[in-house]
């Protein structure tokens, strides 16, 4: 297949463009777009076979449920059996954004979306880019992150390029995503409601609205192996080629550790994904990435999935990576970073 590419003009869609991807929708055809979060791979979400069109596109397991992006919060309406009190305090403090909540589904929105599920996940994006393509097809559009399953988000355009180019009808070259890790996923049908994925909207954001919300205990203990209860948290998605270890605690600690681990793996081409604070500090290593400041987790969690991609292009053997507290963002940060380490992570340093 041809993949059309649509370019910004001044930071926005024309009317024409608009246009042709609202009628590629209608068509049953699949759409890249750049969402706040990561690029999307998009679909009418009342279509079932564009629905199944995204499985096939992305390789993405068949019981991994999609979810659903919308421009105004009536169209919820028509998509579930019921909306929670709760789930309009969390629209109207977080929406648009990186929140996506988890309703029981209405007739209307097809298995091929939540893969058999009885519920079905929301989210309005706050990307101009894709407000602007949701307000004016006002259809749902049901979008996984637009990478081929088993390999980071795409969080640059030419990283979309490398994996659906020929796979997909269109591609939007929307820049760089502001979060860089995707959306925050909330089960609005657990008593208490339960974070199934941290993201950019924090546990503690939650919190000032669900006092008692609670936290899906896998995505953030790696030791912990019971199933969890989002489908998609079970693959061993975001994972590098190379093999990742993770070393969190006092930072000087972390560089020492991995100083030590470089030393003695001196044959491998090892690279450390490093901080402002720390990128000094690793003489021996093949190539040092520089996330950001620790200070800043927004810059961190913006580069984090380049960062294994390029870990991927220089066929790095082993990846150590520097940890971050469990607090705020860095929950998220770290729930990344666990999956990519496959679980090898050495904490309390
Ligand atoms: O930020 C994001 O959420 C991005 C952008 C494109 O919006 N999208 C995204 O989609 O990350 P995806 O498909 O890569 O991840 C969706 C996650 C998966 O872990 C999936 O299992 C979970 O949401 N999910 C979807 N529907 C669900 C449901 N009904 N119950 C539990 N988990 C669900
Ligand atoms: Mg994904």
């Amino acid at each position: 297949m041809k993949t059309k590419i649509i370019k910004l003009k001044e930071d926005k869609l024309s009317k024409e463009d608009l246009e042709i991807i609202d009628q590629a929708f209608r068509d049953g055809k699949l759409v890249v777009f750049p969402t706040e979060t990561v690029y999307g791979l998009g679909a009418n979400g009342l279509d079932p076979d564009a629905d199944k069109k995204i499985f096939k596109a992305k390789g993405r397991p068949s019981d991994n449920p999609l979810i659903l992006h919308i421009a105004y919060m009536s169209q919820i309406n028509e998509l579930v059996k019921e909306i929670p009190d709760v789930a309009r305090e969390l629209s109207d403090n977080f929406w648009p954004g990186p929140l996506t909540m988890i309703f029981n589904k209405s007739d209307l929105v097809p298995d091929a979306v939540t893969a058999g599920l009885d519920t079905v996940a929301i989210r309005m994006p706050s990307h101009p880019v894709a407000r602007e393509i949701l307000k004016y097809t006002k259809l749902p559009i049901a979008a996984p992150s637009a990478n081929l399953s088993g390999k980071p988000s795409p969080t640059t355009y030419k990283r979309v390029m490398e994996d659906l180019d020929g796979l997909v009808d269109i591609i939007v070259d929307g820049g760089k995503p502001s979060y860089g890790i995707e959306s925050t996923v909330l089960d609005l049908t657990s008593d208490p409601a339960m974070i199934l994925r941290p993201g950019g909207v924090t546990k503690e954001d939650l919190r000032k609205i669900i006092p008692n919300i609670a936290i899906d205990n896998t995505i953030i203990d790696s030791n912990d192996k019971t199933v969890p209860k989002s489908p998609g948290q079970k693959y061993k998605h975001y994972a590098p080629q190379a093999d990742c270890y993770t070393f969190a605690g006092d930072p000087f600690n972390v560089v020492n550790e991995i100083n030590k681990r470089i030393e003695t793996n001196k044959d491998k081409k090892i690279a450390v994904l490093a901080t402002d604070q720390t990128v000094d500090e690793y003489e021996g290593a093949y190539m040092v990435i520089n996330l950001g400041s620790r200070e800043n987790l927004r810059e961190i969690a913006q580069n984090l999935f380049e960062a294994l991609r390029s870990c991927d292009d220089n066929k790095v053997d082993i990846i150590y990576a520097e940890g971050f507290e469990l607090r705020g963002l860095g929950v998220g940060i770290m729930n990344r970073l666990l999956k990519a380490s496959a679980g090898k992570v050495v904490l309390g340093l």
